[in-house]
Formats: structure tokens, sequence, C-alpha cells
């Protein structure tokens, strides 16, 4: 049986800043509570669709505060669906959102549901990265530098596979170039939602920033080691946000009279030395091809979150991607990295631009802290 890709949406990014953030006074439950809301409502979605959604399924990095409690049940009750409808929260740090699609693909496809949500939230403001986490010591010896530092695995990869600074620049410039090009061009309307904040509902992506240039990066300083070459500017920066899918059987979509718009093909996952875990996307990506019987040449499209520029740039250079196919309208080091929110903002925009190019095959993929990788295949139908 197929799951098929119905809608894709998501908010604005807003930058986590407790003075300068879109989202500073609109918390994490609101944000993905207004998110489904919204979504649903633009469907149209009548009763008897919502009601027959079988569950919720949202990935979430910063399970406490905010996002405690599992979020994925309390925003929908914040959204006003019914109280018939369950939801639960799943972790795979940046690929959680990636994740809970991937599961809702492979229960629908057993059989085992007609219609899931599949979404992601992070709200680095209110929830920021490292709280409240508490690592066994055995874990921090046992590897040559704190692999929870992913800003060290980022200098690793670096070294590891000779990215130069100039080189990490050169490829934010154009992550910056291309998201402003995008918004310009009105892509990220088509799946933008905009949220009400107190200052307005918010429409666009706050961290793309107009005039990144070569010149102005290079000036900036290591963050993360001081002979290094990771900067603010070449590394995703620190976001708030949601994105939200909804999946469906073929039952389903004759049943409630929906158009699919792509079939989730496969996906894999892999683990490895989390002191490189910007390299994930690697092994991830080669294990899906194979799985899949598909050549490089097939895919048309590559959504590879931009993390830090080295790894994206490592992997780009070992898979040997096309650099053209890879984030056409910018990454997350121009348009955010809000942690769990990420892998379905990844697919919405994969979607989004497959069917705006009409491109057949697109492939999402992740590098996961702890030193995991994710990618998920859809067919554009
Ligand atoms: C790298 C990091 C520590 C930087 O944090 P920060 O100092 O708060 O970064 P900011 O985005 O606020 O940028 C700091 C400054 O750098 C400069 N800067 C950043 N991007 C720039 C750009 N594109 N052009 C010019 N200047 C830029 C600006 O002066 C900026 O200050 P301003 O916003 O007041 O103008 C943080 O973004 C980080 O940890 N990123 C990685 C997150 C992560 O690990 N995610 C998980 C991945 S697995």
């Amino acid at each position: 049986m197929n799951a098929y890709l119905i809608e894709a949406r998501r908010t604005a990014i807003g930058r986590a800043h407790p003075d300068k953030g879109l989202y500073r006074e609109v918390r994490a439950d609101v944000l993905l509570a207004e998110l489904m809301r919204r979504m649903l409502a633009g469907m149209k979605a009548g009763e008897e669709l919502t009601a027959a959604i079988d569950d919720v399924y949202v990935g979430c990095v910063g399970q406490h505060l905010e996002q405690g409690k599992n979020i994925a049940r309390l925003a929908l009750l914040l959204a006003g669906l019914p109280e018939t409808l369950p939801g639960t929260t799943v972790n795979r740090l940046c690929a959680s959102s990636l994740q809970a699609f991937n599961f809702a693909a492979s229960t629908i496809a057993a059989g085992h549901a007609g219609l899931l949500l599949a979404g992601g939230v992070e709200h680095m403001t209110h929830v920021p990265m490292q709280a409240a986490t508490d690592y066994h010591q055995g874990l921090l010896d046992r590897y040559p530098f704190p692999f929870n530092n992913m800003g060290l695995t980022a200098e690793k990869v670096a070294r590891d596979y000779a990215v130069s600074r100039h080189d990490q620049d050169a490829f934010a410039v154009e992550s910056h170039r291309r998201a402003l090009a995008a918004r310009e061009a009105g892509h990220f309307a088509r799946e933008i939602l905009p949220i009400d904040t107190p200052a307005g509902p918010a429409r666009d992506d706050q961290s793309p920033r107009p005039g990144t240039s070569l010149e102005a990066l290079a000036e900036l300083k290591t963050i993360f080691a001081a002979d290094g070459s990771v900067t603010a500017g070449n590394s995703s920066p620190l976001n708030d946000g949601a994105s939200l899918t909804l999946l469906a059987s073929e039952d389903a979509c004759k049943r409630f009279d929906l158009k699919p718009r792509a079939r989730v093909v496969d996906f894999a996952v892999v683990g490895l030395d989390p002191c490189t875990m910007g390299m994930g996307p690697v092994p991830a990506i080669r294990a899906l091809l194979r799985k899949t019987g598909l050549g490089l040449d097939r895919i048309d499209r590559f959504e590879l979150n931009e993390a830090f520029a080295s790894q994206a740039l490592a992997c780009i250079r070992e898979l040997g991607l096309d650099p053209d196919k890879v984030n056409p309208w910018g990454g997350a080091i121009a348009l955010g990295h809000p942690l769990g929110c990420t892998g379905t903002r990844l697919i919405t925009t994969l979607l989004n631009g497959l069917e705006e190019s009409g491109g057949r095959f697109g492939i999402a993929s992740l590098c996961i802290g702890h030193g995991q990788g994710m990618a998920t295949l859809i067919e554009r139908l």
C-alpha cells in the first residue's frame, strides 16, 4: 500500500532572540496549534475529514517547558481539534519531524491508518537547545571532544574533508542569495501560513539577510575553535518555527476526494561517528538509493539541511551531487533551522519545488546530532 502526501505547510521561521525574534511573545504550543488550525481550515477540511484523522505525530527536540508533556496532543487541543483525536511526540533530534513523517507514511502503508498529520515544532527562544540536558560523563569521556557541541563536529568535518573557510562562506552567501530570490519570486508564499504575533501576521522568514557578502562573512570571528573556520555566518542560526503535513491512504483519498500531490517512496536512517555527525546524509542517501534502485541522476531535487556549510559542502562533494539541484531556494543557513520543525519544512519545500519545476523524484535529508543521518524519497504525482 502507498502513503500519499496531501498537504504540506509551515510557519515563517523566526530568529530565536529574546528581543528581535518574531515569535518571542508566541508560545511553541500556540505556534503549532495555529498552524494545525489554519492548514485544515485552508484545505476546507470539513468536520467529517477532521474527525477521520487517526493520529498526530509531531517531532520536537527540546521536550520540556512549553514543549513538554507531548506537545502534539496539547497543540491539537489548543487548535480546537476533536478531543477524540490523539497525538504523540517523537525525538530524532534535528530529523524529528522527518521521523514523524516517516512513521506516518509507514503506518499508512501498513494499513494501520488512513489519515495522519505529521509535523514538527521548535521554539529555540523559549526552549534553548542545550536546556535541561544531562549527558552521561562516560559518553562525554568516550569521544575526543564533547560530541554534543555541534559546532565542534562542523569544525572536524571541515578539517577531515578539507572544506576551506572561503568555500564555507561562499556557500553561505549563495544560500542567502537563493532564499531571497525564492522569496522575491513568491515561492514561499505557497508554503507559509502567517501566524498572528503582537506585531502582526508573520509572513516572511526572518533569518535571510540581504547584503550577505563574502567580505562581510570573512570579518566574522570563529565561534567554536580559535583556529577553526566555523562562524555565525556559515552556520545555521537558532530559530523558532513549525511545519505540518497531511498524509493519506488511497482509500482515504477516494473517500474524501483528496488529491495526492506526492507518494512517499521510501526512507533510510543510519548511524555514524557522533563527532562527524554532519556526514550523516552521505550513508543515508546512499542507503536510500540502494533500497529503491534509483540512480542519483533520477533525483530532480534535494533538500539537504544546512546545519553548517562545512558539512553540507562535504556531503555534496562526497555524494557527487549537482549543486544546482541542492536547495535551489536556499537552505537552513539562510532560512533557519528550528530543530524539530526542519524535517517537514524540508518536505514542504521539496514538494513545492518539485511542483514548481515539474520534477518527479526528490530527497529530503538531514544530519542528526549524536551521529545519525536520515533521507526520505518522495515522488511528485
Ligand atoms: C553559531 C551560533 C553560536 C551563532 O550564534 P549567534 O552569535 O547568536 O548568531 P547570530 O545569528 O545572532 O549572529 C551573530 C552576528 O553575526 C553576524 N552575522 C551572522 N550572519 C551574518 C550574515 N549572513 N552576514 C553578515 N553578518 C552576519 C551579525 O553581526 C550577527 O549579529 P546581529 O544579528 O546582531 O546582526 C549559533 O547560530 C549556533 O549555535 N548555530 C548552530 C545551531 C546548531 O547547532 N543547530 C543544530 C545543528 S546539528
